[in-house]
C-alpha cells in the first residue's frame, strides 16, 4: 500500500475543486454516506449554475439504488474526492469491485475529469493515426455512447436489462425530473428512458465540476503563482525533446490555442508489464473467458484494429497525483515508478528487472523506455505532475486566488442534449 501522503500534493492542500458537489437542489446525494461535500466555497458560486439536465445527470451519477444489487453508483468508481477516479483503498491491485463485490473488471478506472474534451474516435488526416474515443482502448465514441454501459456491465452495476433498470429508476426520488426535463411520459418506454438517462449523465460530465482548470499549473500559466525550482525543472524536462519529451504524447495543446490537457488523444504501446495481481485473472468465464491466459490487446480488441495490439489511449495527466495506481491495468503504484519505466524499460540488460511486456510486438522503444533522465529529473518530473491537481490553494496565503471556474454550458430544454462546451 502506498501511504496516503503520496496522494496529497506537496504544495497547496488537496481541498478539491469539488465544492460544487451536493449543493444542487435535485441531487439528493446528501443521503449518500460516500459523498463528502467539503464545502470550501460559498454556496452562491454553485447552485445557480446547475442546469436541469446536468442536475438530473448528477442525481443519477450518485444514486446507489441503480445497481443490482443496490449499493453502487458511478461515483463508487469515479469518486469526486479522488478526481472522479477510484480511491486506491477501494480497489484490489488497481481494479475496482462491481456492485457484486466478488466481481472485477479488466481495467483501472480512469479519472473522468476533462473526459468531455476527448474527441470522437477518428483518423487524423495528417498523421493517418487513430485519435480520440473514450475508454483506455478508444472504443466509445462519446459520453452519451458510453453512459449506459456501466449500468449493464456484469462487473459494474450489473442490471439485467433496460426494463430492470427502468423499474429502479421509477422509484428514485428525482424520477419526476425526467418529465420536467424531457416532457411527459419520459420514463414510459425503456428505449426512450435509456436515451434520456445517457443524455443526462453525459451532460453532468460536461459541467465545470469535471473541468475546473484550477491547478497550480493553471495558476502559473495565468501569472497568479510561480513554480518552485524543482517544479520548474520538471516542466522543462517534460517539454525538452532531448530529455523527457513527454509532450510528444502528453501534449500541452498550446498550439491549438487552448488550455493544456496533457494528451494528444493518440494511442501507443509502451510495452507495459501485465498486472499479475489483478483479480480479473481469477474471474469466472462469464466475465473473463481467457482466465489466467488473458492478454489485454488494448485498441486491437476491436478486430477492425488489428495491428494496434497493446496500444492504449494517452490519458490526461491532470490530477494524476491523486489517481494512483497508474496505467490501464494499474501496474504502477507511483508516479516515480512510471517515470523510471520510461527511463529504463527498454534498456539492454533490463537493469531494473521489469517484467516482460504484456504485448511485446509493436512496443515503441524509440519513443519511451530509454529516456536520459537522472534521478533528479525523475523527482522534478513528479513534482511537476503534482502541480496538475485541481483545487490548488496558495500555501503562502491559504487563499485560492481568483479561481477560474468555467460557466456551465447552456441547457437545451425539452429532451434535447446539453450544448457541448466549445472545446
Ligand atoms: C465498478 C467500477 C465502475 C463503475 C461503477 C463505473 N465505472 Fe466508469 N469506468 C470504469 C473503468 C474500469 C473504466 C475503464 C474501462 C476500459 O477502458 O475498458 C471506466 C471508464 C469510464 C469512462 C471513460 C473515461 C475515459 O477517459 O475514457 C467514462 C466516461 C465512465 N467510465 C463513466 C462512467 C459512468 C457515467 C458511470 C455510471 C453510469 C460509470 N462510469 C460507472 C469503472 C467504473
Ligand atoms: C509515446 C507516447 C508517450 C510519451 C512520450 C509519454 N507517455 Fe506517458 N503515457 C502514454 C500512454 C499511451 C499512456 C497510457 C498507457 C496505458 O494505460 O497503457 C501513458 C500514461 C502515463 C501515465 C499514467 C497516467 C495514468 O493516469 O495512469 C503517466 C504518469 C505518464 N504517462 C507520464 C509521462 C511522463 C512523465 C512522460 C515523459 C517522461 C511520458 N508520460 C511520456 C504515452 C506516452
Amino acid at each position: 500500500m502506498v501511504p496516503m501522503s503520496i496522494r496529497v500534493p506537496r504544495a497547496g492542500r488537496w481541498r478539491g475543486p469539488f465544492f460544487l458537489l451536493c449543493l444542487a437542489v435535485v441531487a439528493g446525494c446528501s443521503r449518500n454516506p460516500a459523498i463528502d461535500p467539503r464545502p470550501t466555497a460559498p454556496a452562491s458560486q454553485a447552485s445557480a449554475e446547475i442546469g436541469a439536465l446536468a442536475g438530473l445527470g448528477r442525481a443519477l451519477f450518485f444514486d446507489t439504488s441503480l445497481s443490482d444489487p443496490p449499493g453502487q453508483s458511478c461515483a463508487s468508481c469515479h469518486d469526486p474526492r479522488w478526481a472522479f477516479a477510484t480511491p486506491r483503498n477501494r480497489m484490489q491491485a488497481g481494479i475496482a469491485p462491481g456492485a457484486d463485490p466478488s466481481r472485477f473488471g479488466m481495467r483501472n478506472p480512469p479519472t473522468l475529469m476533462y473526459a468531455s474534451f476527448i474527441p470522437a474516435r477518428h483518423v487524423d488526416p495528417v498523421r493517418g493515426t487513430l485519435v480520440g474515443g473514450l475508454m483506455h482502448d478508444q472504443r466509445a465514441d462519446s459520453l452519451e455512447d458510453h453512459a449506459l454501459r456501466p449500468f449493464f456491465n456484469p462487473a459494474e452495476m450489473a442490471n439485467a436489462s433496460p426494463a430492470a433498470l427502468l423499474a429502479r429508476l421509477r422509484q428514485a426520488s428525482y424520477a419526476a425530473q425526467f418529465d420536467r426535463v424531457f416532457g411527459r411520459g419520459a420514463l414510459s418506454d425503456p428505449g426512450r428512458a435509456m436515451q434520456h438517462l445517457a443524455a443526462a449523465v453525459a451532460a453532468y460530465q460536461r459541467t465545470a465540476e469535471f473541468s475546473p482548470f484550477s491547478s497550480k499549473f493553471d495558476a502559473v500559466m495565468e501569472g497568479r503563482a510561480t513554480f518552485d525550482a524543482s517544479e520548474a525543472r520538471g516542466y522543462e524536462a517534460f517539454r525538452d525533446r532531448n530529455r523527457g519529451n513527454c509532450v510528444e504524447c502528453h501534449s500541452l495543446g498550446a498550439e491549438q490555442g487552448r488550455r493544456a490537457l496533457f494528451t494528444d488523444f493518440s494511442s501507443h504501446n509502451l510495452g507495459l508489464p501485465p498486472n499479475r495481481s489483478s483479480p480479473f485473472y481469477r474471474m469466472p468465464a462469464s466475465i473473463n473467458p481467457d482466465g489466467a491466459r488473458f492478454i489485454d490487446l488494448g485498441v486491437a480488441r476491436d478486430p477492425q484494429r488489428a495491428g494496434m495490439e497493446g496500444r492504449f489511449r494517452v490519458p490526461t495527466l491532470r490530477n494524476v497525483a491523486v489517481t494512483s495506481p497508474y496505467m490501464h491495468n494499474g501496474v504502477f503504484a507511483s508516479l516515480g515508478e512510471a517515470v523510471r519505466f520510461y527511463t529504463t524499460g527498454c534498456v539492454a540488460g533490463n537493469p531494473d528487472g521489469w517484467a516482460e511486456p504484456e504485448v511485446a510486438a509493436g512496443r515503441e522503444c524509440r519513443k519511451v523506455g530509454r529516456l536520459k533522465l537522472t534521478s533528479r529529473d525523475t523527482a522534478d518530473l513528479v513534482n511537476f505532475m503534482y502541480t496538475l491537481t485541481d483545487g490548488w490553494y496558495d500555501p503562502a496565503t491559504g487563499l485560492p486566488g481568483p479561481m477560474q471556474v468555467a460557466p456551465m454550458p447552456p441547457i437545451v430544454g425539452g429532451g434535447g442534449r446539453a450544448v457541448v462546451q466549445q472545446h
